[in-house]
């Protein structure tokens, strides 16, 4: 099958690409690395001419709602515009566990996420659209968000955050199945306090900042109620285990900017 993966070079891009190729599809890995901006359209015919499926797993570059929004809504749009017009069948978005209540803080990065799912539900596209939890691998750029003067402040939200590579299978899976025509959410096998396992990864890497729980503190621009991060019953639970990842010398992923999730 060949599938486009916007966004084929991130975090979760790579991971998502080697394992389609590993399972024999023929991939086009497109970003702006590639050649392809999908903001722009720059290269967009190209990269999903013959196409079957387009995976989005790309990200904004700012944190903030105006600028989050600019680019998951106008990028958004023209792949889902661009794919009708290349007969791509499948759209399949990665998404955050809990978007639609985290994006009712006005201002955070989850409305620009939130918008962007209404943009696809709404196309009248074939589409599915996973919701993940955190990755593992994200956890330092939360204690980073979280910090001021040294010193970490972060709710005791709980959570139950995966492996990166769980998150490149979930899609992946997805990607090569019928589309849904709605949401899934895949989660990790263990909840943790926000505040409790920063404070441990910060630990386990000899970080000395203090990590202090303060029950106002936002997330990436949102307030958060103890259970919003949380998925729901019917998530499917992904199966690495924290320590698991951290012993096999799973590493703090580093963008050159922080994404918020
Ligand atoms: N972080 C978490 O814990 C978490 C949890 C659940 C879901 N998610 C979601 O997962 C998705 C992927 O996150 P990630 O951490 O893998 O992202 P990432 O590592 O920051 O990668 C972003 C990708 O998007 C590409 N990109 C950015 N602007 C582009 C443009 N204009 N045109 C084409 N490609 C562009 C980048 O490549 P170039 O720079 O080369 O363009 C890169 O390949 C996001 O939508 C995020 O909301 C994140």
């Amino acid at each position: 099958m060949r599938i486009a993966v916007i966004g084929g070079t991130g975090l979760i891009g790579t991971r998502l690409v080697t394992r389609l190729e590993a399972d024999g599809h023929d991939v086009v890995v497109a970003s702006r690395a590639t050649g392809v901006n999908s903001y722009t359209g720059e290269g967009l015919a190209e990269a999903l001419a013959g196409a079957e499926t387009l995976v989005d797993v790309s990200n904004s570059d700012y944190l903030d709602e105006a600028a989050a929004n600019e680019f998951f809504y106008g990028s958004t749009l023209n792949l889902l515009t661009y794919g009708a017009a290349a007969g791509v069948a499948h759209h399949v978005t990665l998404s955050v566990v809990g978007t639609d209540r985290l994006a009712r803080t006005e201002g955070g990065y989850f409305a620009a996420k939130a918008a962007q799912e209404r943009l696809v539900v709404q196309s009248g596209r074939p589409y599915s659209i996973v919701h993940a939890t955190q990755f593992f691998e994200f956890i330092a750029n939360i204690a980073d968000a979280g910090t001021s003067r040294n010193l970490v402040r972060l709710s005791r939200a709980l959570f139950q955050p995966m492996a990166a590579d769980d998150v490149a299978a979930a899609v992946a899976a997805t990607a090569v199945a019928p589309p849904l025509g709605r949401m899934v959410e895949f989660a990790g096998p263990e909840r943790f306090q926000l505040e409790e396992l920063v404070r441990r990864q910060l630990r386990l890497r000899n970080d000395l900042r203090d990590v202090v729980a303060d029950p106002l503190a936002r997330y990436f621009g949102t307030d958060l109620d103890e259970r919003e991060l949380l998925p729901g019953p019917d998530a499917t639970i992904a199966p690495t285990r924290y320590e698991d990842w951290f012993a096999a010398g799973g590493r703090a992923y580093e963008p050159a900017t922080a994404h918020p999730a």
